[in-house]
């Protein structure tokens, strides 16, 4: 019989003292770091020095578990901490990843130690039950057919695209799942049809089913950068000829680059005459479904066959945390074709009839929907369509702000929360404008006040400013665009 460890070190890993002071000696940190709204963006550390550095904080001790050491805890907070791109603070307009709701990163703490994965309703029963009410009160913003449609959560937005193209090309070519891609060869090669600044994860999910990235058609866009419906149809008819049977229609609500919302009411209806499943990318912009103010930017989502929505974006909950809503809930029953007997039960009971594991592709999945479930529980949906609504009118301001610059140009107008501009002084030589803006975005973040990103916009690139800290007002912007100006400057 082994021996169980009574006392000792392994014992004090697991003590529960312990892990209230260390709790609370981390949490008086993460007080701090919230507290300090300081103009910061990122300081970029040497990976290799960054290594080193947690490699000191590493025990040396490998015989038996190493004594619990506070002093060292707290440097690897600070450093986990001083290392990351500061979210809260007003310097940070750089990525669509926000800084989070505390209460929601409270809950993500209490998940990490309750440990309760949540594909299978035993394992998770609170979460199981949570992500049908979450999605009853998402949907009250959808508007799907209550009772007939379903949700799931996935580790991500790319995995919610890779899941529901899964599901339409299950749908379109059945035989594919069993035998595989080769009975695909035809007369047509299955395709799918996307607007031209379509999230990569698409094209990659298309390369992950075997369609192939080849077989990824590029609609046209207007000058909003929207799909342009207007040449929708002949781009399907081309298509065809070239051999192409296009199965899906992906558009975007709330593109990556510029934050455009493609017309949903038109792409439904031409997906209802083509025969074409519609999925809706909205990872970045469907949140604004909560806000009253701005829910018609994706009019039509009720007609549409899937729909991704990032709440680690808008909802502002801890990364992963992805909504994939299907509009009829048969369909998901055709993503994964598989029997496994020590999981999916074939005679469904009461409590299995919960699960997800069997329409999600993660066996342990984080009960990621408890953070975003809580902070809506307790607050409600206003403060999500507060700050949403806040945010899309600071980046209009920050567009008419723009817009008085001589030396600025903003090529797009902003929809949503993301816009994307040039820095344009007068001695710049017009074939230097692209690397400028890269050098600039460069230097912005050297200088460690503001953390903004870069995008190409028809093959040239500009700056890009992503809105999602409430902390953030107009002076910020404007103090941005200074900083630009100094980071411009010939050296
Ligand atoms: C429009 C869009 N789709 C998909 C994704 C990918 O989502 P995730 O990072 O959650 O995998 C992003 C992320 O930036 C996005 O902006």
């Amino acid at each position: 019989m082994a021996d169980s460890p009574q006392n000792g070190l392994l014992i004090e890993a697991f003590d529960v003292q312990l892990f209230r002071d260390s709790a609370e000696s981390v949490l008086a940190k993460l007080e701090k770091h919230l507290a300090d709204l300081s103009i910061r963006g990122l300081e970029l550390a040497d990976p290799t020095q960054l290594t080193r550095s947690a490699r000191a904080l590493m025990t040396t001790e490998h015989t038996k578990p190493a004594a619990f050491d506070g002093a060292r805890l707290a440097e690897i907070v600070d450093l986990y901490i001083g290392t990351g791109i500061q979210v809260h603070s007003p310097g940070y307009m750089g990525r669509q990843f926000s800084g989070v709701v505390p209460l929601s990163g409270v809950i993500d703490f209490v998940s990490s130690v309750v440990n309760q994965p949540s594909s299978f309703y035993e394992a998770g029963q609170l979460p199981n039950v949570v992500e049908r009410i979450m999605a009853d009160e998402l949907n009250e913003f959808i508007g799907f057919e209550p009772g007939t449609f379903s949700m799931i959560t996935t580790s991500g937005g790319s995995l919610a695209n890779l899941t529901a193209l899964l599901t339409a090309r299950n749908k379109a070519f059945p035989q594919v799942w069993a035998r595989g891609g080769a009975e695909l060869a035809g007369p047509a090669r299955p395709a799918v049809a996307v607007g031209a600044d379509v999230h990569y994860s698409v094209a990659r999910a298309a390369g992950v089913l075997g369609i192939g990235e080849d077989c990824v058609v590029r609609l046209p866009l207007d000058a909003a950068r929207r799909i342009d419906t207007s040449r929708i149809r002949p781009a399907l008819d081309e298509a065809r000829r070239q051999g192409l049977a296009v199965f899906c229609l992906v558009a975007s609500a709330g593109t990556t680059s510029v934050g455009a919302f493609d017309p949903l009411d038109e792409l439904a209806a031409v997906a209802r005459e083509r025969g074409l499943w519609l999925h809706v990318d909205g990872a970045h912009g469907a949140g604004l479904l909560v806000s009253d103010e701005l829910r018609h930017k994706l009019r039509g989502i009720d007609q549409v066959d899937s729909l991704a929505w990032d709440a680690h974006k808008m909802m502002f909950v801890p990364a992963p945390c992805t909504l994939l809503f299907y509009r009829d809930r048969e369909s998901t029953r055709g993503t994964f074709r598989q029997t496994a007997s020590y999981v999916f039960d074939e005679q469904p009971t009461l409590y299995t009839a919960f699960d997800s594991g069997d329409k999600n592709f993660e066996c342990t999945k984080r009960p990621m929907i408890m953070p975003l479930w809580v902070t809506w529980a307790m607050y409600g949906k206003a403060l999500f369509a507060e700050k949403i609504e806040y945010l899309c009118r600071l980046t209009k301001e920050a567009y008419a702000l723009l817009e008085e610059q001589e030396d600025f140009e903003t090529p797009h107008f902003p929809e949503a929360n993301i816009i994307c501009f040039r820095y344009r002084p007068d001695w710049l030589d017009e074939e230097d404008l692209a690397d400028f803006q890269v050098n600039i975005r460069n230097r912005v973040k050297e200088r460690g006040m503001f953390f903004i990103s870069k995008v190409d916009i028809d093959g040239v690139a500009a700056l890009r400013v992503v809105m999602m800290n409430h902390q953030v007002t107009i002076e910020h912007f404007r103090m941005l665009l200074d900083e630009i100006r100094k980071a411009g400057q010939p050296q």
